[in-house]
């Protein structure tokens, strides 16, 4: 079956947590994109939300849909994050970045009360790791901070190759301006540490581990809708 029914399936039962009065963030990737096109008929048929999205693109397909933006510093407290994820382990830690939005997306969920994950149930993961690592670079001294992640992640037991990610021939560029650099480890069965060892690289912008971030996790698959969840860890904002 094409997995993108799952996908939908993850999008349309995460809408349900989606209240009238919302200021939510929005993400990226192919899921959060189907959860952007039922959020838009939500809208259209009269839901008052206010959306501040993970990436350039997801701003586009928001205002081509009509879903009504706002920046994060005009709404810098967000009631909650919807987006996509690499990989999810049973923890709700998570891998994201494949589509190169992690700096933004992290940004957003951190300034959530709470973030809710949807993925197809493939997603799901019992160690984080088989998803190559996205961590963002400064374009400022590359080779050396890809030398400084080589040398922490063996410091932590953990090799595998260092790909700096390209697309038409040229490295990618983030939203920020930045590289990505995509870390094979295979198997990460430490993020805290890994996480940890990463910010201490001055080059390093941020990275693809999400940890004790999402409270919940809504995962789609040919069994139905799997709910992972977890009390929230996230600071509460007051109510405005
Ligand atoms: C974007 O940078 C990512 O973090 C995505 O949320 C993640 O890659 C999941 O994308 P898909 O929903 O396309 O699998």
């Amino acid at each position: 079956m094409d997995i993108t029914v799952f996908k939908i399936e993850a999008a349309r039962a995460a809408l349900s947590y989606v209240e009238d009065g919302m200021r939510l963030g929005i993400g990226s990737g192919s899921t959060a994109e189907e959860f952007v096109k039922l959020l838009a008929e939500r809208v259209e048929g009269g839901l008052n939300v206010i959306g501040v999205p993970t990436s350039e693109r997801t701003a586009a397909l928001c205002v081509k849909l009509g879903v009504p933006l706002s920046s994060l510093d005009e709404l810098p407290e967000l009631d909650l994050t919807i987006d996509g994820a690499d990989e999810v382990d049973a923890d709700l830690s998570l891998i994201k970045g494949g589509g190169g939005a992690l700096l933004r997306e992290k940004i957003v969920a951190a300034a959530s009360a709470r973030m809710i994950v949807i993925a197809d149930r493939s997603k799901r993961v019992a160690t984080l790791g088989a998803f190559p690592l996205p961590i963002e670079v400064n374009r400022f001294g590359v080779k050396a901070s890809e030398l400084a992640i080589h040398r922490a992640a063996a410091a932590l037991g953990l090799s595998g190759p260092l790909v700096l990610r390209m697309r038409d021939g040229a490295p990618f560029l983030t939203d920020g301006g930045h590289f990505i650099i995509d870390a094979s480890f295979g198997r990460i069965p430490d993020p805290r540490a890994l996480s940890g060892a990463l910010h201490e690289i001055p080059g390093v912008v941020e990275h693809g581990l999400f940890l004790g971030m999402a409270s919940a996790a809504v995962l789609a698959g040919p069994d139905g809708i799997e709910t992972l969840s977890r009390a929230p860890q996230n600071k509460e904002f007051p109510q405005s």
